[in-house]
């Protein structure tokens, strides 16, 4: 894959097929190769790039079979694009065995052409027993193991029921296969179990190798494109749009209608102002079919455009949050993402959009978890930790003068209430605390709770009184700096007194710290801290080896040092906790500073990927 725009696990990439790329996230329609009512034209026109047939069907129908034999799969459906085949697994659970073998099917489908091709795995149900599924995935990975993959995309389906370490085996065994779709879910999706899917998607993707494109086998309906998306699915395929057709119901992205009880077609939709709804009811089957496709294509495509929108904007979050409340369901799995601590490592320092605080839920935020993770930690140092009320401080506000005195003549740790939490006083302009839109619904019994938490990690965490004035003791512009420093990088004391901090003269925010005559950092819009060459030398000085670090091949050094961005394929190691949008020190192999700049993914994901930009060099040391 091709990285073009993330967001968390979420991504817009690219990969290569013999017939053309394919941009995701995008949705492959199901194609009946008896039953073709859409033109390539007209699929394309509505959003798609590549679809998907079923080789089985083609194999066992004796004029197809010829057919796609002498002609290829392309002439045979009538599309000359990208063409994923499956292989009749999905047959088998539905129907019982079938007459195949798996190397059979698979050389079917190299012989008609076919540009991405599916091996016959064995499809795990929900109600499956532990021992069956597990032995469905070892013979899944059998089957992957006795095809040769050559230059072949071949699909190797992750499979293990509702069973987490079953998908986590799964998705590290079929990660071999250049392309990982997530199977065994359909019956999951027909009945609305968007919890279990969050479980299956996530425990599949954080296993799988990132640069596979990932599938959801089946997850055609619009309304659960976004989490999915969110949570690293890179393509869909969907029979829905015709499957809905069929039942004269039409597709909306958060949800479904029946065609008998609409009013009129969506402006959006191609058969708004050609047909009311009554008329359509009234025409043959033929044309009713092929308008509904085409209706319920766009919603799907049109979904896509707005997921991709959001990831761009970095506002895909939000709008989980926002569909979440189109059903229950998806409102019990989006419960559930809140409960998964693994996103945190994944999402990305700060945001080109404000945070959206809409109620506790919002705490639980991957960016709010990382802040809470770093209080924790900030409070551990035995110091007497001091909580402001709220009438001294409201979030998004430069510090009041008397919080400020407070402060410098107090050597306590102090905390600021935020949102119903309390967060270290120099995070106030830091990203999400300084940029954030918030609904100001605040939850008391939930401070309380917080409040007993971080109690338990300091016991002398104390309500804010009146405390004697002692004689100035601190420097709240230093402190400031050198804690945000430390919740970026990890290093406590960066910046000392002889550093010379200068703030804007039109908001009184800090920009620039010099030492020697020397800028070495700038503090950005969203308040972290970006680097200079000088300020890279010093914390390289400062961090043992491999931290913050992306090092890289001597003939990369020698572009880098010249300004030029660090590729995915010239990296040699790095720091596994590198957090994506950070800064870091781009190395040779003699740890000697050549860049600095911005990682595009997190410390998790960089071996992964092999094309693309890796990190946006700030600019080069020579
Ligand atoms: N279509 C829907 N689910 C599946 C699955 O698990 N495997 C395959 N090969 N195709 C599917």
């Amino acid at each position: 894959m091709h990285l073009l725009y993330r967001e968390n696990l979420a991504r817009i990439a690219k990969f290569h097929t013999k017939h053309g790329d394919i941009e995701t996230p995008t949705v492959l329609p199901v194609i009946n190769p008896n039953l073709n009512f859409l033109s390539e034209s007209e699929l394309r026109s509505l959003g798609a790039q590549a679809v998907i047939t079923n080789s089985y069907i083609i194999r066992r129908t004796d004029s197809l079979r010829e057919n796609a034999l002498k002609y290829g799969v392309h002439k045979l459906i009538g599309f000359n694009g990208p063409i994923m085949t499956d292989s009749g697994t999905f047959q088998s659970y539905v129907y019982g065995d079938i007459e195949y073998t798996n190397k059979e099917i698979v050389d079917f489908q190299k012989k008609i052409g076919s540009d991405i091709i599916t091996i016959l795995d064995i499809f795990t149900r929900p109600e499956d027993k532990y021992e069956e599924s597990k032995h469905a995935v070892e013979e899944t990975y059998r089957r992957l193991q006795e095809i040769d993959i050559g230059d072949d995309i071949i699909a190797g389906p992750i499979q293990g029921s509702v069973y987490p370490d079953l998908r986590s085996l799964s998705a590290q065994l079929m990660s071999r296969a250049p392309y990982l779709p997530i199977g065994g879910v359909v019956p999951l999706l027909e009945s609305y179990r968007y919890d279990d899917l969050v479980k299956i998607i996530i425990n599949s993707k954080i296993n799988a190798d990132f640069s596979r494109p990932v599938h959801l086998f089946g997850g055609g309906h619009p309304m659960f494109f976004a989490f999915s998306v969110m949570l690293g699915v890179d393509l869909f395929d969907s029979a829905s749009y015709i499957k809905y057709a069929k039942d004269n119901r039409i597709l909306y992205h958060e949800g479904t209608r029946s065609l008998k009880d609409l009013l009129d077609f969506p402006e959006w939709s191609p058969l708004y102002g050609r047909y009311k709804p009554q008329e359509l009811i009234q025409e043959s089957e033929e044309i009713r079919l092929k308008e509904l496709a085409k209706h319920n294509l766009k919603a799907i495509f049109m979904e896509i455009n707005e997921i991709k929108e959001r990831i761009y904007e970095n506002t895909l979050y939000q709008y989980v949050e926002e569909i979440a409340h189109a059903h229950p369901a998806l409102y019990r799995a989006y419960i559930n993402i809140l409960s998964e601590n693994t996103l945190t490592k994944f999402q990305s320092i700060s945001s080109k959009s404000p945070f959206y605080y809409f109620d506790s839920n919002s705490l639980e935020n991957p960016w709010v978890k990382r802040l809470k993770n770093y209080t924790y930690k900030y409070i551990s140092n035995g110091k007497k930790t001091i909580l402001i009320p709220k009438k001294l401080w409201k979030p998004g506000m430069p510090t009041g003068q008397k919080l400020i005195d407070f402060y410098e003549q107090n050597d306590f740790n102090i905390l600021v209430p935020w949102n119903g939490i309390y967060i270290p006083v120099e995070l106030e302009n830091t990203f999400p605390v300084g940029q954030m839109v918030s609904s100001e619904l605040i939850f008391n019994d939930l401070r309380d709770s917080y409040i007993r938490y971080l109690k338990s990690i300091n016991d002398e965490v104390i309500p804010y009184t009146d405390y004697t004035i002692k004689e100035k003791i601190r420097d709240f512009d230093l402190e400031k700096i050198n804690t945000v420093f430390d919740y970026q990088f990890g290093v406590k004391n960066f910046f000392n007194n002889n550093d010379q901090i200068i703030k804007s003269k039109t908001t009184g925010h800090i920009r620039n710290i010099i030492r020697n005559s020397k800028l070495i950092a700038t503090m950005r819009n969203d308040g972290f801290f970006t680097l200079t060459p000088d300020g890279g030398i010093f914390l390289l000085a400062m961090l043992d080896y491999p931290l913050s670090r992306v090092v890289v091949t001597e003939d990369s050094a020698e572009f880098n040092s010249k300004g030029y961005n660090v590729f995915f394929k010239f990296i040699l190691d790095f720091d596994h906790n590198i957090i994506a949008g950070n800064d870091v020190l781009v190395v040779d192999s003699s740890d000697r500073l050549c860049a600095v700049g911005k990682a595009t993914v997190s410390g998790t994901e960089m071996k992964y990927y092999k094309d693309g930009i890796a990190v946006k060099v700030h600019r080069g040391i020579k």
